[in-house]
Order: C-alpha cells, then structure tokens, then sequence
C-alpha cells in the first residue's frame, strides 16, 4: 500500500487547479442509466471512486468509452441493462454504488444492489431510501446482504409525497432519479441542498426530466415517459477547494486556488475568515488564501449544506491545532468522525474528544510521525498536519485518499510543498 512522505514547513505559494466534484459525479454517472442515449460526461475527476461506478456500470451492460483510464470524460450508453445487479464485490469498495439503486428501478423496474456496509465514519444505513421507494410502490426485501427491490405491477414507480426524516444526500439524489420517470408528482420535503444536487438536478432537466426547487428543502419532480441523452460537465470540488485553503492557510503561504467555485464554499470561508485568514474572491471561478500571522481559535459545528460541511472538518481541526486558544468542533452529522485526532494528538496536538465534540487547544507545535489514515477527510486531514509538522510525517493506507483527489501529491507540490508518494509493495 502506497503512503506519502511529508516534509513540513514550507509555506505554500503559487496556484493551484481544482478537479470535479466526485460526490457530484457519482450520482451523474448513474443517471446515465436512465436513459438508451448517449450521456457525454466532462469534468470526471481522475480518482479511483469514479473508475469504480463505471465499472459497476459496465457490469450492468452499460456501454462506458473512456478517451483514457483514468479519464475526466466519459460517455455513457445504456441501451439495454440485462444486469440489474450491483454486487457486493464493486459495492463494499464503494458505498456510493447505492446510487445505481434508483435509476435502475426507474427505468427497468427492478434491481438488487447489495448494502453498502458502514465505514470508519459511521453505520451509514440507507433505511430512508428504501422508505422512500416504498412511497413510491417499490416493493423491497433485504436478505443475504442485499437489497431486492420491484417495481409494482405496473413495471414504473408512482410519484408520492415523500418528507425525509433526516436529510440524506444520496437519498435525496436516488429519489431524483426514481420519481424522474414515476407515474405521477413526487414531492420530496426535507431534501439535501448540497451543490451536488442541485447538479444532479441540472442534468436530470437536461434529459428532459421536470424537476423545480432545487437549491431549496422541496423538491417537485413530474415523471416523464422516458429521458433522453445529453452532454454535461461536472461542478467543481468544494471540498477539494476547501482542502487547498485551508493548505494556504495552515503553512502561512499565498495561494491562488482556480477552476473552484466560490459560491459553494459561504461557510467554510467565513469561518476561515473568523479564524483569521485572509481570503479573497478574484472572480466566480477563482479564490485566493493567504496564511494568517495569528490564527484564532474559533468555534464549528458541521451541517448540511449551506452550512460548514462534514466532509471539511478533519481539515479545520488540523487548521485549529494551529489556532490561538479553543476551538469547539461539534460533528452533527456522523456518529465517528474523530478517528483523525488520536493521530494529529500523536503529532502533537491538543485535542479532547467527549462524544460528538472535540475540543482543540492551540497552538500546539506539531512533529512529524507516522500516522495512519481511515477514511478519505481524515487523510486530508492528516496531510495538512504533515504540511505544518517539523521534521517528516509518513502517511500510510493513502488508497483512501486515492479516492477523492486527483493527483494531490502533484498539485502540492506544484506550490512548494515537500511530499512524495513511496509505492507500497503489498
Ligand atoms: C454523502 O454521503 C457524501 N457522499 C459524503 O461524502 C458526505 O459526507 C455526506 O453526504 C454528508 O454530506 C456522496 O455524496 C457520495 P447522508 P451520504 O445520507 O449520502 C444518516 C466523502 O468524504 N442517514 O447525507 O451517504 C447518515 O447515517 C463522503 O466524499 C440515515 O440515517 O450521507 C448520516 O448520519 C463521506 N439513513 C446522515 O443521515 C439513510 O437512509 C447524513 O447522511 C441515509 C442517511
């Protein structure tokens, strides 16, 4: 397994280009199912989550042209899906793979996908999608592991009024997909507003798909007959932007962070901004952080979009280690999301954890070590720490991080940071 050598202290100047949003690419990936035409997909990050999807997608007949492997596009053709299966051995090494589930209902009626497990972060049930589909007549078992899920009499879904209990991205997404070509309207209350989405929206509309309220909490979606192909780029990754400001920000550097999306990072930059770095938008596609002299401690709490994101707060704790006084970080949304502290305290940081709370005190000199990492924002989190450590920090088990970023040993290095990939050989 491969594992990436840090040097820190160099502070982090220059500019740096974001790729496309992964959990915006998941689900447009599967909506290519919905259709028999052509779906033309730009802006694919190169990282191994999305090799995955097309594999899974090939397994269900699906025709998947890449111009090279990895590739950032992709076209999308399903004109036949004799294979209505997501197997355990795809979906264990890729949760989001639930995100076949929906279009395969929608446009043949059945499917059997296997559960996703939990992860480090948390159990990561799928019980409300299912609920949902079952509003919408789906019949569904769950047995050896997998979900058996059938369209009513029928063959198609029926739009329903559907009010999540909790606010669930991928649920969200898949109810999309499934009510995109329901009998009947679908209101879906309590939605995700995550720019990834509101995407998803956008591509759903341009396959001919009726959908209104996306960026807001209701959703109404008309089925139609059928959807049509398209061609469509990807958003930028927000949590990839974020990443790379808080890289600016934690080594004390001026970076200028391009192809991003200011508008989708509200919250993160003000709470950036509130702990003491300076950040300016230069234009709709381009930001720019620099180090702050003195960081302060400041409080976050993560929430569902537009509030400050999950996914970006293992790298806000590695920022706060470095922050003048206490910062509180509450993790609403995952039961687990600490596992990266034990390993920046082993650095050196001074960091309490009580349930969902972690209570961080700074500054706190970090030193290089070994650390492990355990999901995909942890590592972040870890090699941003590397970044700001004296002496040499060995990251192991990077394939986590592997999923999420496309070549972020190559874009580091490209503004000065000291890091390598060492290839593993087992
Ligand atoms: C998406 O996961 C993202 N993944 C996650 O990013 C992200 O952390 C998460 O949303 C929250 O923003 C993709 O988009 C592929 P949820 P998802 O359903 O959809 C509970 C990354 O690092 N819940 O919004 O799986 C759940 O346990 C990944 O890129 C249920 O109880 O998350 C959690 O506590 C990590 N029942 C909360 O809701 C359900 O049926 C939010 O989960 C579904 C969810």
């Amino acid at each position: 397994m491969d594992k990436f050598l840090i040097k820190g202290g160099k502070a982090l100047r220059g500019r740096v280009a974001v790729s496309g949003a992964k959990n915006s690419a998941l689900p447009v990936m599967a909506a290519a199912l919905l259709t028999a035409e052509k779906v033309t997909l730009h802006n694919i990050p190169k990282v191994r989550d999305l090799i995955t999807m097309s594999k899974l997608l090939a397994f269900m007949d699906a025709r998947v042209s890449v111009a090279e492997v990895p590739a950032s596009d992709y076209v999308i053709e399903a004109p036949r899906l004799n294979h209505t299966e997501a197997p355990y051995e795809l979906v264990k090494t890729m949760r989001a793979s639930i995100l076949t589930l929906g279009p395969l209902m929608a446009r043949v009626g059945v499917a059997r996908v296997s559960l996703p497990g939990g992860c480090a972060i948390g159990a990561r049930p799928v019980d409300l999608h299912l609920k949902a589909l079952e509003q919408m007549g789906a019949e569904i078992v769950t047995s050896h592991g997998y979900i058996e899920a059938r369209a009513p009499k029928s063959g198609r879904l029926k739009g329903a009024h559907i009010v999540f209990e909790k606010i669930t991205v991928t649920g969200t997404e898949n109810i999309l997909m499934a009510a995109a070509m329901a009998d009947g309207e679908t209101i879906l209350e309590n939605a995700a507003r995550e720019p990834e989405v509101t995407d998803l929206v956008a591509l759903l509309r341009k396959m001919g798909a009726q959908i209104c309220g996306d960026g807001t909490a209701t959703l109404r979606i008309r089925g139609v007959a059928e959807l049509h192909g398209t061609e469509h780029t990807v958003i930028p990754d927000r949590i990839e932007a974020g990443t790379f400001l808080v890289a600016g920000a934690i080594t004390g550097g001026d970076l200028t962070i391009a192809n991003c999306a200011p508008e989708h990072l509200g919250a993160v930059i003000a709470k950036l901004e509130q702990a003491g770095v300076a950040i300016e938008i230069v234009d709709k596609s381009t930001i720019r952080v620099r180090g702050a002299k003195r960081l302060v401690g400041s409080d976050m709490t993560t929430e569902e979009y537009p509030g400050f994101a999950t996914d970006m707060q293992a790298q806000y704790m590695a920022l706060a280690t470095q922050a003048e006084g206490t910062s509180v970080i509450s993790e609403k949304i995952f039961e687990n999301r600490f596992l990266h502290a034990s390993e920046m305290m082993r650095m050196g940081a001074n960091i309490s954890i009580d349930g969902h709370t972690a209570v961080v005190h700074g500054p706190a000199r970090l030193s290089g070590t070994t650390v492990q990492a355990s999901d995909l924002r942890a590592s972040a989190g870890l090699v941003l720490a590397g970044l700001v450590a004296s002496g040499e920090t060995l990251i192991e088990r990077v394939y986590h991080i592997d999923r999420g970023y496309e070549g972020i040993v190559e874009k580091l290095r490209g503004v000065g940071a000291e890091i390598e990939r060492i290839h593993g050989t087992a």
